[in-house]
């Protein structure tokens, strides 16, 4: 088994990256950003991916044969807020690493999103042509750029990624669940589509991804193209609260600071022709396991 590198090991999707590792058996470095908590058996390295010698240092350490950077600036509004450090960490931190990767003959797979697209026609092909809204959609377009100079190389976009948080974090499908829970009026869009992947299948396919042959670009989403209102509904009837509690509403209708592109979903048939055995849930699969 090849020996792997996660960055962002405290994140979202980097947790889930790391316990599907651990449940394989993988030797495994994980880097989160301030935490060294014990975490699935595996104390997370600290490390300031802004801090190029301590980065350099710590990844001659690692000895990695494949790069897994999850890392990042993650959501529009903190790109939106300091467009400055989202530049630096998600474009400057992939080139870096991305050098370090070429100069130790390691794989480099990062993680790119859905909102590389302008959205104005959905169910995009990896060959199609981005154009993104917002700042952080750029920065993404940057660093894709950038990792692709080296040819062993793999961009992985993601779509709209959900699962219940670890510990104290807590994500979209919790606030969700909290809302319908409490009965709270909750307004979703009805006029804006992606398709969902729950993490724990992304994560199992960033892996497959990740220690194949496979290099170039691929698009990791959900099995359904669902607008906000839809998949909030089937998330509520699913976990038996009542779908009523959620309106419809127009994006026009919620002042944002940077436009929200209306189709930003995937089309993963690449992904699902290259592994076929990949794991790839409904929203009512998924969330079966789940107790309320
Ligand atoms: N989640 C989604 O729906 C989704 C969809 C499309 C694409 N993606 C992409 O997938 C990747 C993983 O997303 P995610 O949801 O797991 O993001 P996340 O939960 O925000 O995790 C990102 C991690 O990066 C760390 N980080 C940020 N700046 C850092 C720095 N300077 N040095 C070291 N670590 C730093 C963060 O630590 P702190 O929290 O301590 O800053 C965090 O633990 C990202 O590249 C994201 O753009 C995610």
């Amino acid at each position: 088994m090849q020996r792997i590198l996660i960055t962002g090991s405290g994140g979202h999707l980097g947790s889930c990256l790391l316990q599907t590792c651990q449940q394989l058996g993988m030797p495994t470095v994980a880097w989160s950003h301030r935490t060294s908590e014990v975490f699935c058996g595996v104390t997370l390295r600290p490390v300031e991916l802004l801090e190029k010698d301590l980065v350099a240092e710590a990844f001659r350490e690692a000895e990695p044969e494949i790069v897994v950077h999850t890392a990042a600036a993650s959501t529009i509004a903190a790109c939106h807020a300091d467009p400055t450090r989202a530049k630096q960490v998600n474009v400057e931190v992939s080139s870096h690493l991305t050098e370090l990767a070429e100069a130790a003959n390691a794989k480099m797979v990062i993680l790119s999103t859905d909102l590389v697209f302008d959205g104005e026609r959905g169910q995009y092909h990896e060959q199609d042509v981005v154009g993104p809204l917002s700042h952080y959609g750029g920065t993404k377009v940057m660093a894709e750029q950038v990792v692709k100079q080296y040819p062993n190389h793999v961009v992985i976009r993601l779509s709209l990624l959900y699962a219940l948080g670890e510990g104290s974090e807590s994500t979209f499908l919790d606030r969700q669940i909290e809302a319908l829970r409490q009965r709270q009026p909750c307004n979703l869009f009805v006029d804006e589509w992606r398709t969902p992947l729950w993490t724990p299948d992304a994560a199992q396919a960033v892996l497959d991804i990740a220690c194949s042959d496979y290099q170039g670009t691929i698009h990791l989403g959900g099995p359904e193209r669902l607008s906000r209102f839809e998949w909030g509904c089937r998330i509520a009837a699913t976990l038996c609260f009542n779908p009523e509690d959620i309106s419809p509403v127009s994006r026009a209708s919620v002042p944002a600071a940077e436009p929200r592109p209306r189709d930003v979903s995937l089309d993963s048939s690449l992904w699902r022709e290259h592994f076929p055995g990949g794991v790839w849930h409904t929203c009512e699969e998924a969330l079966a396991g789940i107790n309320m």
